[in-house]
């Protein structure tokens, strides 16, 4: 059976949302349901159930690191992205004055914790604009282009830089190693936050991950895991100097032990109680990822899918992708052409009047495609539509897709 064939979530419709949510493959369901009976027979909370605990915590920390090219003492188990970007970021040593320098393509609770940092500990923001480079720039020019963008917005102020691997609205690739080796030379070489929500589990990411101070993600979306389960790599020296921001028993390296200092390691990030399970849960999505090839591989199947995603938005007439080449990894990004030429009036969703504007269009895109169970998302920044594509992505879903959407424009 392929991963495909195990998500019950892709067996009755054209699902495309994998960049919001990944589909969670059968065994993964039954891992969890396992874990939680386990606990329940050893005995919840009993001296038998600790090996257990330890052994899942251990299994999926460790297929993580591994995922991130890091030792498991860099990685700390979170509940989400966000979680992930923002607890070691609040705890870094900040003097007041201090630039953070965040790209145009963040995801906004990210740019939030950012700016609430910057308002506590009097901090300023400066955008690092990447946004109109992926639409401007071709694939193979971008990673120059990028360093030449960050050494326009360098200053000698600037202790943190924002950079997400793969970029949620626009679906270009960072280069977030080359990144880091400029912010090294840096005479105050900023910390480099890196949001790896997209990039996690649909690219291989171990180089990115290494490098950068900060490798945030999740497993709920290309992981194909459980919501409510991520993690962070951290650099060592980020390990060093930030102290943990949210605490508790799990973040001290004696837990009984109100006086024990921090875990050295990255526990001193984790907090408190959690629901293992899900560790289960993701350990199994992930041994099922690996199964079906190497991440270099997957991501192969994942382009030669956006690619005929993307070719085929090039033959319909009213549509533009956001990017000028087939997309690097799974995420495709268009818009319609304009709203007046667009025809789709008599489709806007309920509340919305006709010629309201583009995202009133998308919208009802979106609404049109939802009712043929066809599932793709709207996003604001750039206003635009996207779809994604997965290992588990069919050729015959893409024509479906893009059939579909030729009737809805
Ligand atoms: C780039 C990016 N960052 C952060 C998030 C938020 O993820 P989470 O809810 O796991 O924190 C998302 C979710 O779509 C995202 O696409």
């Amino acid at each position: 059976m392929t991963l495909r064939d195990l998500c019950p979530a892709l067996a009755n419709k054209a699902y495309f949302n994998y960049g919001g949510q990944g589909p969670l493959p059968d065994p993964a369901l039954e891992a969890i349901i396992a874990s939680w009976r386990t606990i329940q027979e050893l005995g919840p909370f009993s001296l038998a159930v600790w090996p257990f605990v330890e052994r899942e915590t251990t299994r999926v920390r460790d297929a993580l690191a591994g995922l991130c090219g890091v030792a498991p003492h860099r990685l700390a188990l979170t509940e989400n992205v966000t979680s992930g970007c923002v607890l070691p970021l609040w705890g870094l040593p900040w003097q007041q004055g201090d630039v953070l320098l965040i790209s145009d393509c963040e995801h906004p609770g990210v740019v939030a914790a950012c700016r609430e940092l910057a308002r506590r500990e009097r901090l300023q923001l400066a955008t690092l604009p990447v946004q109109q480079l992926c639409r401007s720039t071709p694939a193979a020019l971008l990673p120059d282009a990028v360093l030449a963008s960050l050494d326009q917005h360098l200053s000698a102020n600037t202790r943190l830089v924002v950079l997400s691997h793969l970029l949620w609205n626009t679906g270009a690739v960072m280069p977030i190693k080359a990144v880091a080796e400029r912010l090294r030379d840096h005479p105050r070489q900023p910390w480099l936050l890196v949001d790896a929500a997209q990039s996690m589990g649909s690219m291989p990411v171990a180089e990115a991950a290494a490098a950068a101070d900060i490798y945030a993600f999740t497993g709920h979306k290309w992981c194909c895991g459980p919501e409510g389960l991520g993690g962070v790599a951290l650099s060592e020296r980020l390990l060093e100097q930030a102290s943990p921001t949210l605490m508790g028993w799990r973040s001290l390296r004696h837990e009984a032990d109100a006086g024990s200092p921090w875990h050295r390691d990255a526990r001193r990030f984790e907090v408190a109680t959690s629901c293992l399970p899900l560790c289960s849960g993701l350990a199994t999505s992930l041994e099922l990822l690996a199964a079906e090839g190497s991440p270099e591989a997957r991501l192969a199947g994942i382009r030669a899918a956006s690619g005929q995603l993307w070719q085929g938005l090039q033959a319909i007439a009213g549509i533009h992708t956001v990017l000028s080449e087939p997309p690097t990894a799974g995420l495709v990004s268009f818009a319609l052409q304009s709203a007046e030429s667009s025809g789709l009036d008599a489709g806007c969703p309920p509340g919305s009047t006709p010629g309201q504007g583009l995202t009133a269009k998308h919208a009802a895109v979106v609404r049109q495609l939802g009712e043929r169970n066809i599932w793709i998302r709207q996003l604001d920044d750039p206003e635009s539509l996207r779809a994604c594509t997965h290992i588990t992505t069919t050729s015959a879903e893409i024509d479906q897709f893009l059939a579909a959407l030729t009737e809805a424009v």
